[in-house]
């Protein structure tokens, strides 16, 4: 039976919101973090949220001795792995940190858990891995490509766990390639917390509606799309959150093995049509001024999510129109994050 679940990352935007559907769930989660990229204040919010104390575990993954030392008293039933830096432009410049942190930090979390037989474990990966898709709404057996160092951690990542569970057959390994996750939690008291200026979108967005950044660059308005704009498939964090459950499931009832599951809605929105949305949302109207391409950046991305619904009977449920209600909530009521 999986009960105990550690979660690397889980003070993170994604990981929290993890953290709070596994309490939903009857789950114990372990919350893993170094607070690199998220904050201690989230956890008596996150307390309140699950109605319990959590178990926290401030550990660098990669401290192979202390993680090992964890490992020792933990009795982990499963692991779902989130730990590991994101942001693409970073990566172009120091390679080296991000192999650091996203790779030896994987290898030393799978000896950890080799070492005292934990054989349960979700990775975080990401649509990124698909490059300029051929077929979209892009289904798992696409080919993948990475176009920077970030991307190419979760490739080779994925090649790791591939072979890790090619050599230990009670090993049930899944991977799962997120979209582009948005919105927030229905309390709006967790939520994405960018530092500095942010890269992505909808942060983006909702600095621009606070009044902390002037106006939204929209990267290229010549793409061959409706509108000209790049689209995406946005979906709500609380889906992604309950799509890490679901693979949970899918381990608790048998499977064994290394496989990948698509996390998205199946439906692409242009940066226009979440403008649009965000004003519609908010009442604000946001200030927009065209810019040149974003270097990277493909068209089209698109989730086809049909093998997660059929088989972790998943599905995403929210609209984007509840993804921008709930991510400007989030954002309204903390301007400055968690004070
Ligand atoms: C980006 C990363 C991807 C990573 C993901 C999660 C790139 C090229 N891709 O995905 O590898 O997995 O974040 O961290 O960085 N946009 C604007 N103005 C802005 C910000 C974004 O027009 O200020 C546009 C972008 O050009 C894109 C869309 O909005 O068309 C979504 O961008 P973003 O939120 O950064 O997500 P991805 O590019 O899909």
């Amino acid at each position: 039976m999986i009960k105990r679940v550690l979660v690397t990352g889980g003070a993170g935007f994604i990981g929290s919101h993890i953290v709070a559907d596994l309490c939903e769930k009857g789950y114990e989660p372990i919350v893993l973090d170094n607070f690199s990229n998220s904050s201690p204040k989230i956890i008596p919010v996150l307390e309140k949220i699950c109605s319990k104390k959590l178990e926290l575990v401030q550990i660098d993954i990669k401290d192979k001795e202390k993680l090992f030392n964890f490992f020792k008293s933990a009795s982990v039933d499963a692991v779902i792995h989130l730990a590991a830096y994101k942001a693409v432009g970073e990566s172009v410049e120091k390679p080296l940190k991000y192999y650091e942190n996203n790779i030896s930090g994987l290898v030393n979390l799978l000896l950890a858990m080799q070492e005292h037989k934990v054989k349960n474990f979700i990775f975080s990966s990401s649509a990124t891995v698909y490059g300029d898709a051929k077929v979209v709404p892009i289904p798992e057996n696409s080919p993948i490509s990475a176009a920077n160092p970030y991307g190419r951690t979760k490739l080779m990542s994925e090649e790791i766990l591939k072979d890790t569970a090619f050599s230990d057959k009670d090993l049930s390994i899944i991977a799962l390639r997120y979209f582009n996750p948005i919105g927030a939690h229905k309390s709006a008291d967790i939520g994405e917390l960018p530092s500095g200026i942010p890269n992505n979108l909808f942060p983006y967005i909702a600095q621009v509606a606070l009044g902390k950044l002037p106006h939204l660059n929209v990267f290229g308005n010549d793409y061959d799309t409706p509108d000209g704009t790049c689209i995406r498939d946005y979906i709500h964090i609380l889906d992604i959150a309950s799509g890490h459950t679901a693979a949970l499931e899918k381990i608790a009832s048998g499977f064994k093995g290394f496989d990948v599951y698509n996390l998205g809605t199946g439906i692409g929105y242009s940066v226009l049509d979440i403008v649009n949305a965000f004003k519609k949302a908010s009442g604000i109207d946001l200030p927009v001024k065209p810019a040149a391409r974003r270097a990277g950046d493909v068209p089209r991305s698109c989730a086809n999510p049909d093998k997660a619904n059929k088989e972790l009977n998943w599905k995403a449920k929210y609209n984007l129109e509840e993804m921008c209600k709930d991510g400007w909530a989030w954002y309204k009521k903390h301007p400055e994050g968690f004070v």
